[in-house]
């Protein structure tokens, strides 16, 4: 029988069911031998969808009573230092959900301690394992349309996240948990990291959606300069309701490049000549990215199989947070941002609870 990497589900919420879903369906070389979330009717309930017997209800208890080579981490933002260490310190190998902390320094403990172990680190930027972004990218470094000059992306989410994700005091808000994708795909596409961050937002939707933390926001705009000296935004709202929109664009100095579309599904209708094609789009991002979250389960499991190293790393999810934070300070401060502000600050985020 071939190899089977052991994975341990920490968090059982949407990503938890989306990922276990993944592993026990598509991954052959990968099993599912343990899933904890302290929410007891969650976990029982993705254990019973996917089949998933062995249940606990803290990752401590896992650790002393199953076995498993890998934990796939799908908690809430605020819990990613203190698992990832504890699972690196116990040898375990890890797939860490975006974003990968709340600030730098927790960013850097979880670095630290991969390290230490030796084991590996790869964070959920599907994006990377996405074909369309995949195919872009090679394109651009090929020089197919020259040297990159600008890019657009944006990411627009049709419905409000958890209530924890909204708040900026407990996960940074939008900007992390919806445009960190954002974030790390101009990083990606540009080869370079950013300079300086202007960021303004709206809140439109909150006091009907029942969100009221201070500083909520459901749309913001960012522009920016990259070291490389091109320049690059990022449109974010959610909850947009017309359905997941996630596209790029790249400007060249030979040409443009266009990555991604609305209409999610090669199937068009029409019944009515005066309403016109009826053209589905992407309802949710596990429709719009069902390859990508496979790929990149897949691609983890390669990395522990083969020890190799993954195609998004720690240092690519601290680049991440370190845009989210600058983004952050700026519409907080009303003012543009240097990165270099934030790397090199004592307390970079003031605003977050317990800091
Ligand atoms: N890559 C993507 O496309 C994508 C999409 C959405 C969310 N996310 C990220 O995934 C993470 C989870 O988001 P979500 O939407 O699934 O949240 P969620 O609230 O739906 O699920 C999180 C689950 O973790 C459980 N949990 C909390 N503390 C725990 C602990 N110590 N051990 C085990 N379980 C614990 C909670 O009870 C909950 O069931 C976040 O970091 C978020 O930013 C990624």
């Amino acid at each position: 029988m071939k190899k089977q990497v052991r994975i341990c589900m920490l968090g059982a919420g949407r990503v938890g069911r989306l990922h276990s879903g993944t592993i026990t369906r598509y991954i052959s070389d990968a099993t599912v031998t343990a899933l904890v979330d302290p929410a007891e009717s969650i976990l029982q309930e993705t254990g019973k969808d996917f089949g998933i017997e062995t249940q606990f209800t803290s990752f401590e208890e896992a650790l002393d009573k199953a076995l498993f080579d890998a934990v796939v981490i799908t908690t809430p933002t605020f819990t990613h230092r203190d698992l990832a260490v504890l699972a690196a310190e116990q040898g375990k190998h890890i797939f860490l959900e975006k974003p990968m902390a709340l600030n730098l320094a927790k960013c850097d403990d979880i670095i630290a301690a991969a390290e230490k172990s030796g084991v590996i680190l790869q964070m959920g930027f599907m994006r990377r394992s996405d074909p369309d972004f995949m195919a872009a990218v090679e394109r651009i470094q090929t020089g197919e349309i020259g040297e990159p000059t600008m890019i657009k992306t944006l990411t627009h989410g049709p419905g409000l996240p958890p209530a924890w994700a909204n708040d900026i005091r407990t996960s940074n808000g939008m900007l992390a948990e919806v445009t960190s994708h954002d974030f790390d795909t101009i990083r990606w596409l540009m080869g370079s990291n950013i300079e300086r961050i202007y960021v303004e937002t709206a809140n439109f939707k909150g006091a009907e959606r029942g969100a009221t933390a201070k500083h909520f926001y459901d749309n913001m705009f960012a522009t920016m300069k990259l070291e490389s000296g091109a320049l690059g935004n990022i449109s974010g709202v959610c909850p947009c309701d017309y359905g997941y929109d996630a596209r790029a664009e790249v400007i060249g100095k030979k040409g443009i490049m266009i990555i991604g579309e609305m209409k999610g599904q090669a199937v068009t209708v029409t019944v009515n000549r005066d309403q016109g094609l009826v053209t589905p789009i992407y309802r949710r991002w596990p429709e719009r990215f069902a390859w990508a979250y496979i790929n990149e389960i897949q691609h983890f499991v390669e990395c522990v199989l083969t020890g190799s190293t993954p195609r998004v790393t720690g240092e690519d999810g601290r680049w991440a947070v370190a845009g989210v934070l600058a983004g952050t300070k700026s519409f907080l401060e009303e003012r543009p941002v240097y990165l270099k502000e934030v790397l090199e600050a004592d307390n970079p985020a003031p605003w977050l609870a317990g800091n």
